[in-house]
Order: structure tokens, then sequence, then C-alpha cells
């Protein structure tokens, strides 16, 4: 229970590294938390100061995920769980690890949305199903070129994708946690869900910017 407790911990660590934040306050002297929509991810690392900073945090925001949810491979290693209950922690671990995201300790508990981290976790957990759902981002975002709208309906696939018979699996945890996750995302969505249904939603720009 000691390695299991430490390792729950380390997860929440590393998914709490405010990477939008310190890349912000680091190199270019900005929060990027006072300015464009006030999240600390990598769409308004992207919006504030541009294309390099944000594929760094998002990349970043990813790794964390799946760094995380990998942690629980260690405790089969360590003959600290049995292998069967290995997908159990996996999505244990993400899930803390995308909690860390929105509720970062190290910078006031006020974090991102969570989504690149459970993208950095859903591909350590179920692989096929993560590529469909980045699929589905990355085309939701060609067609409207909002990345909140491209964020929530890949994260509502997930579990929709796991009840076809293709991707079904005999592990009901496995739609628990993808339920959870979509209603997580959604909740920290809200403020962008209220600009889509008003009009004012900014699209995100591919071309300006380096
Ligand atoms: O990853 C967060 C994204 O879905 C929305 O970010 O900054 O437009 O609120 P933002």
């Amino acid at each position: 229970w000691l390695i299991i407790g430490g390792m729950l911990l380390a997860a929440y660590l590393i998914g709490a590294v405010p990477t939008a934040v310190w890349v912000g306050k680091s190199y270019y002297g900005i929060d990027v938390r006072q300015h464009g929509s006030g999240n600390a991810g990598a769409t308004n690392t992207f919006r504030v100061l541009g294309k390099k900073p944000g594929a760094i945090v998002m990349a970043v925001d990813i790794f964390k995920g799946w760094a995380a949810t990998s942690l629980a491979g260690l405790l089969v290693y360590f003959e600290a769980i049995p292998e069967e209950q290995l997908i159990m922690y996996k999505l244990l671990f993400g899930t803390i690890a995308v909690i860390g995201h929105i509720f970062p300790v190290y910078v006031g508990f006020k974090g991102g949305k969570g989504v690149a981290t459970l993208m950095g976790m859903v591909l350590a957990v179920y692989l096929q199903v993560a590529l469909v759902c980045l699929g589905i981002f990355i085309v939701v975002l060609l067609l409207t070129k909002y990345v909140s709208l491209s964020s929530m309906l890949a994260a509502i696939s997930f579990p929709l994708l796991l009840l076809l018979p293709v991707f079904r699996q005999d592990e009901p945890l496995l739609m628990v946690f993808g339920i959870l996750i979509a209603v997580m995302v959604v909740l920290t969505h809200r403020k962008n869900i209220t600009r889509l249904l008003q009009g004012v939603e900014s699209k995100i720009s591919f071309g300006k910017k380096s």
C-alpha cells in the first residue's frame, strides 16, 4: 500500500506540472492565465505566445498523462499488484494526473482543462481508440477551428467508441472511466460552451506567430 500510495502521489505531482505557466513565465515573462482564455494549457499558450511554445506545452502535457499512467506498470513489475489489475491502476493513475493538471499544487491549484494530459493517458490505456479520438479532434478542428469543441467531441467519443464491437473490451472499468473523463472534460469547458452558444468562442488560426 505504501508503494501504491507513493505512486498515486507521484501521478498527481507529474500531472500537476504546470507546463504552460512555467514556459510562459520563464521564457516570456507572461502568465498565460492572465491572457487569452485564461487557461493554462497548450491552446492558450499557442494563442498568447505562439506556435513553438504551444507545441512544447502540448508535447509535455501529453507526455505527463502518458508517464503518470504508465507508472502503473511499475506496480506489476514490483509485484505490488497482479497483472489483471493493471488496467484499473492505469485508469486510476491517469485520472489522478488529469486532476493534477486541472488543480496543480505548484501554482495555486489553477491549471488547465486536462485535454492534452488526458490524451496522454488514453494513449497509454487504449492506443487504437486514442488514435481514433485524435482523428476526430483533428477533423473537427479543421472543419470548425474551435479547439474546445474538438476537445469535447473527442473526449465524448471515447466511451462511445467503446460500444463498437471492434473496440469493445471485457473491462467495465474502461467504460466507467471513459464516461467519467468525458464528463470531466465537458465540465472544464463550461465557459467555452457558453461562448460557443453565444457565438463568441475564439477560433484558432494556423497561420500566424512562430
Ligand atoms: O485544451 C483546452 C481547449 O480545449 C480549450 O482551450 O484556451 O480555448 O479555452 P481554451
